[in-house]
């Protein structure tokens, strides 16, 4: 019995991707707060599946075995691949997904386009437009995104790589590709489908040519970026198969993608373009004067700190990338449970870029039970900073690096930070001196107040947490 029930266009159809579109928004709206993100993701997921079972009822779909055997296999794949993917290497992971959804929209456009020459049936520019926006646009994102994940898992030097005469090239390949799509626009009775792959090829130049000299650090950002043009890529897709459901989750994509984009640049004072362009993340490190001598600092070790936070009024808990590297949140969390068992008034601050992603913070913390309202955001805790007894910095660096502040020519000059230095106290755990993300020195381990503790993050919040309970 052949499964095509439903026809597209009908009222059923519109009705079921109805369900499925205010399933996304409900998801998309859910997702805006750590305590609701998990349910969102869920209900986002279930407005998917009836989206996609929706489409494949449609009369004719196609080979029936070779979609289950996509479903199994992508099914396979995507489940494996969450359940043993570190919190660290999410990012990688984001990028991976979003180059396949990228990629995916750009050989829709081109079975498209063959569907239409086969059938020898002109197509109405209405249609033709967004299949070579969705092509261009997807095949960027999917070279893009893909050099993003080699970048981000080492697979390529993460430094920015240039080419000889990088931006004359850009031009010339985006000229082809204007020029080309206009000349299938012109041609569209019998468009040319060498001159299409032509553009399928240039487009998956220009999305390594734009990639390759961005910083590895940088790439969260343009992973988010590449991620808003899928979804648009997605968008003009919906426009040319006429399909509700894709046009509005590829709005969605698109808009959300681009607010991230944005709000990320902000949160690190720069411009996207200056992100794009810039080459920044490659400077060498720093840590040290001239010669490698080390500047003068006050070290300390987990007894010490143990005191200092036991009996302490407040203490504010600073975590940083390192923390995501070191798995540290739930012998974070011990740490502080045992000073609120001492009566300390304990809050993390979080700053909005600290980590590697956004809301890398709030993910591994809320993954250790921190109670959401210990979550404090920067621009909220830092008027507390004056009144905080200690400030215990885990893994973090740049996000409280006064030189942002105080030295405009320093690389993150303007950046706004967690300002520890105004606490009576600081501790930072960390295992050396070395920078962060920024590759520049720290002031903020060389001042009177501040203490270095040289560990590994979770080691050190172990130990931390046992001294005070011995204390
Ligand atoms: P970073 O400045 O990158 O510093 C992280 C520190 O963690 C390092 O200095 C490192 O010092 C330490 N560390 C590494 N492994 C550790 C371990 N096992 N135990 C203890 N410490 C460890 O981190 P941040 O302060 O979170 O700042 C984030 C940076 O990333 C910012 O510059 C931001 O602009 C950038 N960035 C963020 C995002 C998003 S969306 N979050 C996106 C793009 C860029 P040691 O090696 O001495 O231990």
């Amino acid at each position: 019995m052949p499964l095509a029930l439903l026809e597209p266009g009908s009222d059923a159809v519109t009705a079921l991707y109805l369900v499925a579109v205010v399933l996304f928004i409900l998801g998309v709206r859910q997702g805006t707060h750590p305590t609701t993100a998990k349910r969102g993701n869920m209900i986002a997921a279930v407005g998917m599946a009836i989206a996609v079972a929706t489409t494949l009822l449609f009369d004719g779909i196609g080979n029936w075995g070779l979609i289950i055997a996509g479903i199994a296999i992508g099914s396979a794949v995507g489940v494996i691949a969450s359940i043993r993917v570190q919190m660290t290497a999410m990012p990688q992971m984001v990028a991976l997904y979003n180059g396949v959804g990228g990629g995916a929209i750009a050989l829709i456009s081109w079975s498209e386009l063959r569907h239409a020459l086969e059938i020898g049936e002109a197509l109405p520019l209405d249609t033709l437009i967004p299949i070579l926006f969705s092509a261009v646009v997807g095949s960027v994102s999917f070279w893009g995104s893909n050099i993003a994940f080699a970048k981000l898992q080492d697979l390529i030097p993460t430094r920015p790589l240039k080419v000889p005469g990088q931006q004359i090239l850009n031009a010339l390949l985006l000229v082809g590709i204007i020029a080309a799509c206009v000349n299938l626009s012109i041609n569209n009775d019998d468009p040319s489908q060498a001159v299409f792959i032509g553009v399928l090829i240039a487009a998956a130049l220009l999305g390594n040519l734009v990639v390759l000299p961005i910083g590895g650090a940088d790439m969260p950002v343009v992973i988010s970026l590449l991620n808003a043009f899928t979804g648009l890529a997605a968008a003009a897709a919906g426009f040319a198969l006429d399909n509700i459901a894709l046009i509005v989750a590829g709005t969605l994509v698109g808009s959300s993608g681009t607010l991230l984009t944005l709000e990320m640049a902000t949160a690190m004072n720069r411009s996207v373009p200056n992100i794009l362009f810039a080459g920044f993340g490659g400077a060498p490190a720093a840590g040290a004067v001239g010669g490698g001598e080390e500047r003068p600092h006050r070290s300390v070790g987990p007894q010490d700190a143990a005191i200092a936070l036991a009996y302490a009024d407040s203490v504010v808990i600073v975590p940083g990338y390192g923390l995501a590297v070191a798995q540290a949140q739930h012998a974070v969390k011990e740490m502080a449970d045992e000073l609120e068992k001492r009566g300390v008034n304990v809050n993390y601050a979080i700053h909005p870029v600290a980590g590697r992603m956004p809301g890398h913070m709030n993910v591994l913390l809320a993954e250790a039970d921190v109670p959401y309202d210990k979550l404090r955001e920067m621009d909220e805790i830092n008027p507390e900073m004056p009144r905080t007894d200690v400030a215990v910095v885990i893994g973090a660096n740049d996000v409280t690096n006064p030189a942002a502040k105080n030295d405009p020519d320093s690389p993150i000059a303007g950046m706004p930070i967690i300002e520890v230095s105004e606490a009576r106290q600081v501790v930072v755990i960390k295992r050396s001196l070395s920078p962060g993300f920024a590759g520049i020195d720290n002031d903020l381990f060389y001042e009177e107040n501040t203490s270095m503790l040289f560990s590994d993050a979770k080691a050190a919040a172990q130990e931390i947490a046992a001294e005070i309970e011995n204390l």
